[in-house]
């Protein structure tokens, strides 16, 4: 298996779950599907199948501009990109001369390359990943980590250039998880699809993300998913008994898992999340998870 490759440290990055989807998708004949990852972030998940070939195609829809613009260069204007990482000085002055991307909402307002570098630079230099946090080291750089610590140019590049290898075979979408999904059925009638749903944390959502959930978006998303023909999906959340009763009727399976549980220490640092399918879950294998 090749190593894992992502150019983002994405807040609720769910890469612990990519061997527990790959053995879901075989155990329900899925391998090679349309795999959907409506809520894209880092799309930890899907990008990591899509590297060991386990799915046929991945579409990804993300409502931050400065992500989506992000993908959309990384498979589309990769030699843009790269360029502008290596040309660029990751430094505060380079953090204050960005932040007016961080306030546009339209893609009319400024070139996509200019907003993919903007997303990645501020994944890359803030405080764990935080779109909308302060730089790494604050703003008078008075800490023993430097603005620049987390942004390692050459690594970068690589990693950038090959995931662009795979760009026949992602599509980059702008907009609203459910907007979109009601986009395609019909493709989810012609091809084997499932979606990987990801919504912003119910309790978290707000501090970590600049587009998060209201508890009616959680209930919109549990009224989609009850009416989705012919797309098997799994949803990923933090446990909270307002999200259980969205999924108590609607014959959908449960289990939970620990996102930050790891060998080395065997301490949980955060609370339990789970998983909801209309597939059977099998129990969530935490030491294999560990090791991946
Ligand atoms: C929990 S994160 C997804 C993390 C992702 N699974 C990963 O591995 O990095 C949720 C994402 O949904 C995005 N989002 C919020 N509201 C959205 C909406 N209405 N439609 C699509 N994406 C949305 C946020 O910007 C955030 O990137």
């Amino acid at each position: 298996m090749p190593e894992t490759i992502n150019p983002l440290r994405y807040p609720g990055a769910k890469r612990s779950l990519v061997g527990y989807i790959d053995a879901l998708l075989e155990a329900n004949n899925l391998l090679g599907c349309t795999f959907y990852e409506p809520y894209a972030g880092s799309a930890a998940v899907g990008l990591e199948l899509l590297q060991r070939n386990r799915i046929g195609h991945l579409v990804l829809c993300e409502k931050d501009i400065l992500l989506y613009a992000f993908w959309h260069c990384v498979f589309h204007d990769t030699e843009a990109l790269c360029n502008l990482i290596e040309v660029t000085p990751i430094t505060i002055d380079t953090w204050l001369q960005q932040l007016p991307y961080r306030e546009m909402t339209q893609l009319d307002q400024a070139p996509l390359i200019e907003l993919a570098f903007a997303g990645l630079f501020f994944n890359r230099t803030n405080f764990s990943g935080i779109l909308m946090a302060n730089p790494i080291g604050g703003i008078n750089q008075t800490s023993k980590y430097t603005i620049d610590c987390r942004f390692n140019k050459a690594k970068i590049v690589a990693i950038i250039n090959q995931l662009a290898a795979f760009r026949d075979r992602v599509d980059v979408h702008l907009g609203d998880a459910l907007q979109f999904m009601r986009t395609q059925n019909a493709r989810f009638q012609q091809e084997d699809c499932f979606a990987y749903f990801d919504p912003p944390y119910y309790v978290k959502g707000s501090k970590i993300y600049r587009h998060y959930y209201t508890n009616q978006d959680h209930i919109a998303l549990s009224q989609y998913v009850r009416g989705a023909h012919r797309l098997d999906w799994i949803i990923s959340y933090d446990d909270d008994p307002f999200i259980c009763g969205l999924y108590g009727d609607t014959g959908a399976r449960y289990q939970p898992f620990f996102l930050d549980y790891t060998c080395a220490s065997r301490v949980r640092t955060q609370g339990q999340e789970l998983l909801i399918s209309n597939l059977p879950l099998p129990p969530f294998p935490v030491a294999n998870a560990a090791q991946m």
